[in-house]
């Protein structure tokens, strides 16, 4: 429909400079330029080299995103950025970017939460969110269940992690395995080869006087950590698949088991996946089985939208528009630990009043 708000998204959080471009929920393009290459020896993100690859990526991925959608600058009616969280120089660029394209175009600015973006997303793949979705996020730097009754207002946390990330769980049992960054992808292939019941290894906070809705995988990646150093001790071969499909199993099978006692518990009828990790392969199928079983509708977007993109900010910043969201103020600035309640960074004020430099200086 040609009266749904046509934004682009700008995302910087972390090693992904990703421009997207949606016409409400419609998908017009997603350009990413990744520096994930320059990362890998170091065996994580660095964030001067990300910060620096941004800079230099940003005006060629909006000029490609443009493109792409077949739509010029001036037809936007909004530009929306990550503020947070993320690494603080990294959003700085993206921020800064979209301040500038914003105010030299006369568009309305909306700086919006990356995590709310992980789950807007699923907009352009699913079509509109049932309200309330409740929504697993597993990514290199956040596992959280998070109950969301409007995208745009408001997202409650009932659970987190309480020490790593699941992605970051994957990340360091592929250094362990020597198998390089980022390790989800590579234990997702290899696992497929392996079987999950090969070892038994720890489920964190399972047990029945646990919290429910929090997760835990530092004793987990102690222990896949200690067995393949045993393996190495005694000289023998460590088997990486078998390896990599317990190890895997254990990470979603927690995940799925708690999301699904978080819908019951909240009489919600559909779950959302969204984040990184939601491109893993067992992660999609072992949640399909058990919402199957549970009544529960299953959504998870297309593994490309999954990981960090421009598009997922371009979604929630439609979304920002259609609803009439006050937007951003031009001193918005980025907040590396934006809580997950803070959808967006709404200004104190009317746009209008804060025109102080001439719209001429800014360009020439
Ligand atoms: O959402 P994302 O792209 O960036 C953050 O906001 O953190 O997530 C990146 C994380 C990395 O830890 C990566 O290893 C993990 O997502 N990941 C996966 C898969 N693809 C990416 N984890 C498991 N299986 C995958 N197929
Ligand atoms: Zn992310």
């Amino acid at each position: 429909m040609a009266d749904e708000p046509l934004v682009l998204g700008i995302e910087t959080s972390c090693d992904e400079t990703g421009v997207g471009i949606v016409r409400g929920t419609t998908l017009l393009a997603d350009a990413v330029a990744s520096s994930v290459d320059e990362h890998a020896r170091f065996g994580g993100v660095v964030p001067e080299v990300a910060s620096r690859a941004h800079l230099e990526a940003m005006v060629p991925t909006i000029q490609r995103a443009l493109k792409d959608a077949g739509v010029t600058a001036k037809d936007l009616d909004g530009i929306s950025v990550t503020a947070g969280p993320g690494l603080a120089g990294a959003l700085l660029v993206g921020v800064s970017a979209a301040k500038a394209y914003a105010y030299a175009l006369g568009k309305p600015l909306y700086g919006v939460n990356h995590l709310a973006s992980h789950i807007c997303v699923d907009q352009l793949e699913h079509g509109p969110l049932p309200e309330p979705t409740m929504a697993l996020l597993v990514s290199g730097g956040h596992s959280s269940l998070l109950l969301s009754s409007d995208i745009t207002a408001d997202v409650r946390p009932l659970g987190a992690t309480i020490d790593d990330a699941a992605g970051e769980a994957f990340d360091k049992i592929a250094r362990v395995l020597n198998l390089g960054f980022p390790g989800g992808p590579v234990i997702d292939r290899y696992a497929k080869e392996g079987d999950p019941d090969a070892i038994t290894f720890p489920r964190g906070l399972t047990g029945p006087r646990d919290p429910a809705y929090d997760f835990s995988f530092s004793g987990l990646k102690t222990s896949v950590a200690r067995w393949i150093e045993a393996k190495r001790a005694a000289g023998e071969d460590v088997p990486v698949r078998d390896v990599s499909a317990s190890f895997q199993e254990a990470v979603v099978d927690v995940l799925t088991r708690k999301a699904v006692r978080a819908c019951k518990d909240e009489g919600v009828d559909h779950l959302m996946i969204g984040g990184g990790v939601a491109a893993n392969s067992r992660l999609r199928a072992l949640a399909q089985e058990r919402c199957e079983r549970a009544g529960i509708r299953l959504r998870v977007p297309r593994p490309k939208l999954c990981t960090d993109n421009g598009a997922m900010v371009a979604a929630l910043g439609a979304e920002m528009v259609a609803r009439n969201r006050r937007p951003s103020s031009w001193d918005l600035s980025a907040d590396s630990s934006l809580p997950v309640t803070e959808t967006h960074v709404p200004g104190h004020h009317h746009h209008d009043h804060v025109h102080e430099v001439s719209k001429d200086n800014l360009y020439s």
